[in-house]
């Protein structure tokens, strides 16, 4: 089938190049002309494990392409996917501003039956506005009026449907989330659309992948319930850890000892510095402006958020109640991603907890294995250095802010050597307390003594 997919960025080009490697014939769209110009040199402007390798295959067999060129992505497609990003526009609501424009590309250059599918994660409503908005677009397009007026135009109206298709790819295994997807939800009320959707994703047939399929509205909804929900654990597990601190218990075997139940299970209760990420961030805040719109105060959510912007403060006191004063005190940063496996800084603790550290006079020396390019960009007045002991070297403490696989077996003794003083502040657990005791360092974790 032929697919179009607005927005190249870390959703759209991950299902364009899955859907070209399943075999059907993509174009990726996106309005960044540098993204365009290096994605057909097939040079990948995020780092995503595997997806290199995809995009050359596909990009060698001819499956997949990359454009700028709105109307002819979507003359060309039957399939147009939107997988613009829908940012948080200051207020908690998302910024639907570049649905709006890809919609009104879409009724602008449909020559013909078009199935428009929202990757995109969006506000209850929002697909069933864009369908009016193409219509009415479409309606003045081929007014009696206009028609009369413009005798060359063909005066068939196209058709259209839309589809609710929510992404639940996670950043760092977003190819393998992707390919083998607990379950693929589909929004629509056209039994065409349906049909269509369902040839889209026959491979999934082969895995036996549970398709949900559901009304516009509640496919939307779905994506906001399984975030917020995603969210709560995170949030529960931290107040947890918090309580464990207090009362001498340890949140690893509190996360074992409720995660082997299998009503709650063992994933994401990970005590952290707080969940970041371009999605959880702005999608909790986002089904909070939406509850509200329609007269419902969100208490479970408003905790969820409350409490992961806690977290991020008290990673900050935890790191000051070690080393004291700031002033002229230099820490080393071992992480910037939001997680591992990514170069995604967008709502990383580790940005919030630098900025807090840098405010009370703390010199930062930071690495991380991807994501320096992009942190560059918002941290500027950093070190950033080459490898985990050029951050050592010198520094009054160490602080693991992201779980990268390289930072569980640091050379400790040479980190030992290079520090000036054994101080170890591991925000993500990935060291055990007794063996750190016994090294002699002075060891900080998250929920446990
Ligand atoms: N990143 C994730 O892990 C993830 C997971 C599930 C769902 N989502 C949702 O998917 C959507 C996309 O997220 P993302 O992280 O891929 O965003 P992104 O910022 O990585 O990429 C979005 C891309 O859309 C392009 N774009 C914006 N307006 C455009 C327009 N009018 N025409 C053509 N291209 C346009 C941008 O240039 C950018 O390249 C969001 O709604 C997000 O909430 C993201």
């Amino acid at each position: 089938m032929n697919i179009s997919i607005f927005g190249a960025g870390y959703v759209g080009l991950v299902t364009g190049t899955c859907l070209a490697d399943f075999g059907h014939t993509v174009i990726c769209v996106d309005k960044d002309e540098e993204k365009i110009k290096k994605l057909r040199k097939g040079i990948i402007p995020i780092y995503e494990l595997g997806l290199e390798e995809l995009v050359h295959r596909n990009l060698k067999e001819k499956r997949l392409s990359f454009t700028t060129n709105l109307e002819e992505s979507i003359q060309s497609s039957l399939a147009l996917y939107i997988a613009v990003n829908t940012p948080n526009s200051g207020d908690g609501a998302p910024d639907i501003s570049n649905i709006n424009a890809v919609a009104v590309a879409i009724a602008e250059h449909m020559d013909e039956y078009k199935v428009i599918v929202m990757k995109s994660t969006v506000p209850m409503g929002t697909c069933a506005n864009v369908r009016v908005m193409i219509q009415k677009t479409l309606d003045e397009k081929f007014s009696p009026e206009r028609l009369a007026k413009n005798p060359d135009i063909d005066p068939r109206m196209p058709d259209f449907d839309l589809v609710s298709n929510p992404e639940f790819l996670r950043e760092g295994s977003a190819i393998e989330d992707f390919m083998r997807p607990n379950r693929i939800v589909v929004g629509t009320e056209s039994d065409q659309a349906r049909a269509i959707m369902k040839d889209i994703y026959r491979p999934f047939y082969l895995f036996e992948t549970p398709m949900v399929f559901t009304t516009l509205e509640t496919s939307e909804m779905i994506k906001y319930a399984a975030n917020a929900f995603l969210a709560t654990k995170i949030s529960f597990i931290n107040e947890m850890a918090n309580i464990c601190e207090k009362v001498g218990a340890d949140v690893n075997m509190i996360a074992k000892g409720i995660g082997l139940d299998r009503r709650i299970g063992f994933k994401f209760l990970h005590a952290s510095p707080g969940y970041g990420g371009s999605c959880f961030p702005k999608d909790t805040l986002a089904l909070i402006d939406i509850a509200k719109n329609v007269g419902y105060d969100l208490k479970i959510v408003k905790a969820t958020v409350a409490v992961n912007e806690r977290q991020k403060k008290w990673m900050i006191e935890k790191i000051k109640k070690i080393i004291g004063n700031l002033k002229n005190k230099t820490i080393g940063i071992l992480g910037l991603a939001f997680k591992p496996n990514t170069d995604d800084i967008r709502e990383s603790a580790a940005i919030t907890i630098i900025e807090g550290l840098k405010k009370d006079g703390a010199q930062i020396k930071a690495f991380d294995p991807v994501a320096m390019n992009a942190a560059k960009k918002v941290l500027k007045d950093i070190r950033y250095c080459n490898d985990a002991y050029e951050v050592m070297e010198d520094s009054d403490a160490l602080v693991i802010l992201t779980e990268w696989n390289e930072f569980r077996y640091l050379d400790l003794a040479k980190a030992k050597k290079l520090l000036k003083k054994p101080v170890l502040i591991d925000t993500r657990n990935i060291y055990e307390p007794e063996r750190m005791k016994r090294l002699g360092f002075t060891y900080v974790s998250v929920g446990r003594k």
